[in-house]
């Protein structure tokens, strides 16, 4: 249900929990000093404990406040990308975070998002925990209607708008050894890091620590539709349902739904037709992964693999 921005502020500031908008995914938020909405965001998700949020904040006094022992790269990455979809994991101020908003880690990952109406609506609540607004497993949701979807049609949310990105925000982790470990793939391209870092990252799951991987949520089962989804780079004659790009030919008797031309618009139609899918009740579709490499199709195949990984 579409609420007003207001009673998002005062919602979000008695402790409940509202889906937001930004510009990589909706986001289910909660005040960052409000436990019980904490653990509401955990329950609605199905989302597992041990698997931390990203604290989304408005100015750089905020990073500032809940980290400790940043590196000037820190920084100069926030100063080149934020407000923008980039996420930093970074060592926590622990006594200023919950533990179940890092999941009992002693770091914590924040981002400063871009969409104009979040950068208000945090300037009103303060900090807001925000994982994607689906339940775990799911596409994540890009509009308000995917939050009916996912959580029914009375659950609160600020409308802003499809998200303009479409995929997640990139994460990056600030290693004990002194280097950025790209925790997830995201909306920035790994070689824009790189290159505002002027070295390159290291791509690495549970090398820092040999006991749990960088970033917990990237082992869990993500983006997947219920519907099977089958990688191709050769789309088969017999194809009934083909997820493919625009100004490519296909075979003719399939039904042919549209992901967009180039990596941006690929990206920003990707979770909603996968959700797509769903609601015309499809059971089997072929996705055209005869893509370009580099820059954001990386992300996007990343994406579109996990989400045909749904067996
Ligand atoms: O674009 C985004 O990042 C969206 C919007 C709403 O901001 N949020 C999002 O949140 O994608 P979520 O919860 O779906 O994904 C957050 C990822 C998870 O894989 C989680 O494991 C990782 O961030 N993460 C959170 N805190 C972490 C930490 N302290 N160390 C390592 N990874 C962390
Ligand atoms: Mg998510």
């Amino acid at each position: 249900m579409r609420i007003s921005f207001e009673d998002a502020v005062e919602q979000l500031k008695s402790g409940e929990v509202v889906a937001i908008p930004t510009e990589t995914v909706y986001g289910l938020a909660a005040s960052y000093q409000h436990e019980n909405a904490i653990k509401q965001i955990f329950s609605l998700k199905k989302r597992p404990p041990s698997n931390p949020l990203i604290l989304h904040i408005s100015s750089e006094e905020e990073l500032d406040f809940f980290t400790k022992e940043m590196p000037s790269s820190a920084l100069k990455l926030a100063k080149t990308f934020w407000p923008g979809p980039l996420t930093l994991v970074l060592p926590a101020r622990k006594e200023r975070l919950s533990p179940l908003i890092r999941a009992g880690l002693s770091t914590v990952a924040i981002r400063m998002p871009s969409h104009p109406l979040t950068q208000k609506l945090l300037k009103e609540t303060g900090p807001l925990v925000a994982p994607s607004a689906n339940l775990s497993g799911r596409p994540s949701a890009t509009q308000g209607a995917h939050i009916e979807e996912d959580f029914g049609e009375s659950f609160p949310f600020l409308d802003g708008a499809p998200s303009s990105s479409g995929v997640e925000s990139t994460i990056l982790i600030w290693g004990a050894d002194g280097r950025w470990h790209l925790g997830r793939a995201g909306a920035i391209p790994e070689e824009e890091l790189e290159h505002a870092l002027g070295e390159p990252l290291t791509e690495s799951l549970g090398s820092i620590s040999e006991k749990r991987p960088l970033c917990p949520g990237q082992l869990l089962r993500h983006y997947a539709p219920k519907a099977q989804l089958v990688l191709a780079k050769q789309i088969p004659e017999d194809a009934k349902v083909i997820l493919g790009l625009s100004g490519r030919t296909y075979p003719p008797r399939s039904r042919l739904l549209l992901l967009g031309s180039n990596a941006e618009e690929v990206a920003h139609n990707l979770y909603e037709t996968l959700r797509a899918l769903d609601r015309a009740g499809i059971e089997k579709a072929h996705i055209d992964v005869d893509l370009p490499s580099g820059g954001l199709w990386s992300t996007i195949l990343e994406r579109i693999s996990k989400a045909a990984n749904n067996q």
